[in-house]
């Protein structure tokens, strides 16, 4: 087989044979395909797509190129969720005690990554104590007997990605529905889950800014969970204003440990159900979203999800007492409102910025070698559609350092207050399951 070949036939719009993408993703994980041809396929593809089969052989190349996690020793229908990514989503640690209050095992494996805040990890080492540093035995024993746990990223999972994307990075060549599909799934279906279920964030904060686009890299997600036997379904989710009013990892926690107890805000409980509800259904705990629905509203009212979210931090050296007292979670030496200067209905509030306004109060990590600084952070007192009057606080910053000009200047920047009728963003945009 020659690459040269591979490249004139994707280039002519011919679909690759499952044996081509294995050479391909085979030779240049081990370092016998150059770039440059790599390149030129990437761009083809980019150019003629690849059919819902290619995608599915790809992602599959892609899952064999490395260690894959083996979960087979954890009872059960073993559920895992993505996130496109957006800001301010503290998604992940609401769900997962949730849903195992209701006996779905969660077996979260997680990064730490770049971003405007830390991943679910760097959140939860907000709790005094908690750590990841687990054996793949502790693992797997503590999934059995409190049905949740959460590990750092152990193995060389998906090499073939880590090349891949960094060369599609500086070869334009990121913005493809077939390779932003297969990268995402091959990492999920590497990391050992049996079922998976994904929220594709649209909107001015999100990977997707176009709800078109989000729809279709949703359906390329499910298709190819679906075709190489994962049950996957996905829900298509507003990220064009922060999620909830929490940004910042202590500030997330104490939000998550709010919608635990019903007292959230309402787009992240709505969120966590309509997420959750999915889960459940792919677990088997429940045969309709209707049903699994309630059973989670249920849990989140007798308050067992929140005893969960107590058992799931005492197990890994965490404080559980900041369950029943968040102010035991680190606190920034400043807490500064940010008035409005005008009164009217808020219009917009862009979620983007207002990552990066946490980043610059040091929320997020800009390298990886960053320090996270987990006190700080935005916690926001109007959404829009809301209606403010002049100095009242839209706002509060979570600080420890006192000269926050630019912060302030780029949050006044990024939220526009409005004297007519606003309209307010749907939450749930679409839901999408196997064809
Ligand atoms: N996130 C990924 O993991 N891969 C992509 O290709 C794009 C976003
Ligand atoms: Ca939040």
């Amino acid at each position: 087989m020659r690459m040269y070949d591979l490249i004139e036939k994707k280039r002519d719009g011919k679909n690759l044979t499952q044996e081509e993408i294995g050479y391909f993703i085979d030779g240049y994980t081990n370092d016998e395909i150059p770039d440059y041809q790599v390149s030129a396929l990437l761009m083809a593809i980019y150019f003629q797509d690849m059919s819902e089969d290619e995608r599915a052989m790809l992602t599959s190349a892609m899952v064999n190129s490395g260690d894959t996690i083996d979960l087979s020793n954890i009872e059960g229908i073993k559920v895992d969720k993505h996130s496109t990514g957006g800001v301010g989503d503290t998604t992940t640690l609401i769900l997962a005690p949730l849903v195992a209050s209701l006996g779905v095992p969660v077996a979260k494996m997680s990064g730490r990554g770049l971003g405007h805040t830390g991943g679910t990890i760097d959140k939860l080492e907000a709790v005094p104590g908690f750590h990841v540093e687990i054996t793949s035995a502790e693992f797997i024993g503590l999934v059995n007997k409190n049905k949740v746990a959460v590990i750092g990223q152990t193995g060389n999972l998906t090499p073939a990605d880590k090349k891949l994307y960094s060369l599609r990075d500086v070869t334009a060549t990121v913005n493809s529905i077939p390779l932003i599909a297969s990268s995402i799934m091959s990492k999920k279906i590497a990391s050992g889950a049996d079922a998976i279920v994904l929220d594709v964030k649209t909107g001015a904060g999100a990977f997707m800014k176009e709800l078109d686009d989000a729809k279709q890299l949703a359906e390329a997600m499910v298709s190819i969970g679906n075709r190489v036997g994962r049950n996957t379904m996905a829900v298509i989710s507003d990220m064009s204003q922060p999620l909830g009013r929490a940004i910042g990892n202590a500030l997330e926690v104490k939000e998550a440990i709010e919608t635990l107890k019903g007292q959230g805000p309402k787009d992240l409980t709505e969120l966590c159900l309509t997420l959750g509800s999915q889960m459940v259904v792919l677990a088997e705990k429940a045969t309709t979203i209707e049903e699994a629905r309630q059973m989670l509203e249920e849990n989140i009212a007798n308050g067992k999800a929140f005893e969960q979210f107590k058992i799931f931090l005492e197990a890994q050296g965490g404080d559980a007492g900041v369950a029943d007292d968040p102010s035991l979670l680190p606190q920034a030496t400043h807490k500064i409102e940010l008035p409005a200067n005008t009164s009217g209905t808020v219009s917009e509030i862009v979620a983007n910025d207002f990552g990066t306004a946490a980043m610059m109060l040091g929320a997020g990590r800009a390298t990886k070698e960053s320090e996270i600084d987990l006190a700080v952070g935005l916690v926001l007192h109007k959404k829009v559609g809301d209606s403010v009057k002049e100095g009242e606080s839209l706002l509060t910053i979570h600080a420890n350092d006192s000269d926050l000009d630019k912060v302030k200047e780029k949050l006044y920047q990024s939220i526009t207050i409005t004297a007519g009728s606003v309209d307010v963003p749907s939450l749930i945009y679409d839901r999408i399951t196997k064809k």
